[in-house]
């Protein structure tokens, strides 16, 4: 089996895990696509959908499935996305895509998070997958130096602009031991939007593709 047949295979298991959720929050990336993919095929059983990105807008659009707007649905009873590590607590290191700010908010909005995944991202301690962090343009130079002083190696994401007109640095080589701890130390540099580390706001659910089926692990 292909990892992009585990995200498949990930991705359509969600659908029983949406426990009659008439709007659905949505992540971002090519786990999160085969998601719409298989939403579309519920169209008829959903009002629409919380978009985390531009690119899932759109495809959520040519699936035929209406996009509202967060401040109006208030608190979702869902939210599905994919991820770039996952530990077995559920926490996450994500915004791969680059997603991540909007992704944070939308799963912060929701009372349920289910993730879903292919077997390549369950990790033992987060960290390998450089962590992704949402800074705002003028304080690129500043960020880069506090996060070097916290241990990282950070690289400018060439030529990629968030869709928040951001830029992306990719931190190497930081310590994750206290995960929680981490993203707040880093979320309260000035000039950081947030960063990757899904802890204060983990899964709850981790759907899991593998070889074998679909995996469930909860928190
Ligand atoms: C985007 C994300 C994605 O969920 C993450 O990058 C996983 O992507 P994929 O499903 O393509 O492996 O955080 O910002």
């Amino acid at each position: 089996m292909t990892a992009d047949d585990k995200k498949r295979a990930a991705a359509r298991a969600a659908l029983d895990h949406l426990d009659d959720a008439r709007i659905i929050g949505v992540g971002t990336g090519s786990t999160v696509n085969h998601f719409i993919d298989a939403l579309g095929s519920i169209r008829d059983r959903i009002e629409g959908a919380v978009s985390s990105s531009e690119a899932s807008t759109a495809r959520l659009r040519t699936a035929g499935i209406p996009v509202l707007d967060l401040n109006q649905t208030g608190t979702l009873d869902v939210y599905v996305d994919g991820a770039d590590e996952a530990n077995r607590q559920l926490q996450l290191i994500k915004g791969g895509g680059g997603a991540l700010t909007r992704e944070k908010i939308v799963a912060e909005a929701s009372r349920r998070f289910v993730c879903i995944a292919d077997d390549s991202k369950l990790v033992g301690l987060l960290g390998a997958f450089p962590l992704p962090v949402e800074v705002i343009p003028m304080a690129r130079s500043l960020v880069a130096r506090k996060l070097v002083a916290l241990g990282g190696q950070p690289a400018l994401r060439e030529g990629f602009v968030t869709d928040n007109g951001n830029v992306i640095l990719d931190v190497r080589n930081l310590d994750f031991t206290d995960a929680a701890g981490l993203e707040t130390r880093i979320n309260n540099i000035p000039g950081v939007i947030t960063c990757g580390i899904f802890a204060h706001r983990p899964a709850d659910l981790l759907l899991l593709g593998t070889d074998n089926g679909v995996e469930v692990i909860r928190a």
